[in-house]
């Protein structure tokens, strides 16, 4: 039988948005509103920008939420003016950084060969590497998705041994399903493609670890579809980008999930 992760995983990405001060009010209210979570049975991860890392760890190291950077240089320190390194990130207590977000990818054309030194840099200074995929609009037209999948995935990930793909996590988020003119997968179209992902790291790492790497889906997720995909048997938790930046919204996202996460868990333990 597959092996099913023991947890639920979500979290937000608050991009260019949010000053240290809106961070602040953001990770107050959240903290409050999550107090009484079963964190045994969820992962909550919030990656603000860099310069408000430091404000954010102060806040959640009062609670069980992990934080994320939004990118990392793939070298300790030198010649790279504007860069930050993995040495800063852990003075900070940065637990995740996530790789190849969409809009790094396209608009700031990282490479699938420059994620791979990101990924194995992340993973060497023992964060969890959040390695983001996803197809084009273009590559979806040309039915190029699968291919687009696998090959993000394994010059990726080509670098992680295999102990170190015990703490990766992946987000597929379809490019065109992101941001303010994106449409949310179907639920039926994300489980295809997290069963195709999950598939590629099987045959990457073998059965037993692929089934420790949570696969989460992002791109447009809202309080209306957000139970919908949880209720996927190969979808993990989810990346979210504008529903989660209002605390109370995201809130009631995180509960709605986790509900639907408990249903299913205990739907697989009855078959
Ligand atoms: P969105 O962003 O939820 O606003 O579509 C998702 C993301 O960019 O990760």
């Amino acid at each position: 039988m597959e092996k099913k992760l023991k947890k639920l995983y979500i979290g937000t990405n608050t991009k260019m948005y949010q000053t240290n001060s809106d961070v602040s009010h953001f990770l107050n209210s959240l903290t409050s509103l999550t107090k009484d979570l079963d964190f045994g049975k969820i992962e909550l991860f919030v990656i603000p920008p860099f310069t408000a890392l430091d404000t954010a760890k102060q806040i959640i190291s009062r609670s069980s939420i992990k934080l994320g950077a939004q990118n990392m240089a793939w070298e300790d320190s030198g010649q790279f003016t504007g860069e930050i390194s993995p040495l800063m990130l852990k003075e900070i207590g940065v637990d995740i950084v996530m790789c190849g977000h969409s809009e790094r990818r396209h608009i700031l054309n990282e490479s699938d060969f420059l994620l791979e030194k990101k990924v194995a840099k992340a993973a060497a200074h023992r964060f969890t590497p959040l390695l983001c995929i996803g197809e084009t609009r273009i590559e979806k037209d040309y039915s190029l998705c699968n291919e687009t999948l696998a090959e993000q995935l394994k010059i990726g990930l080509h670098s992680l041994s295999e102990e170190q793909a015990n703490n990766l996590w992946i987000a597929y988020e379809p490019v065109w399903a992101i941001g303010q003119d994106g449409i949310p997968a179907s639920c039926e179209y994300a489980e295809e493609k997290h069963g195709l992902i999950k598939d590629v790291l099987i045959r990457m790492f073998g059965k037993e670890i692929a089934g420790n790497i949570p696969v989460l889906y992002g791109g447009s997720v809202n309080q209306e579809n957000a139970q919908d995909f949880i209720g996927m048997p190969h979808i993990d938790g989810l990346f979210i980008g504008r529903s989660a930046w209002d605390a109370a919204r995201f809130n009631q996202i995180i509960r709605a999930s986790l509900q639907s996460f408990l249903n299913k868990a205990h739907k697989e333990e009855l078959s």
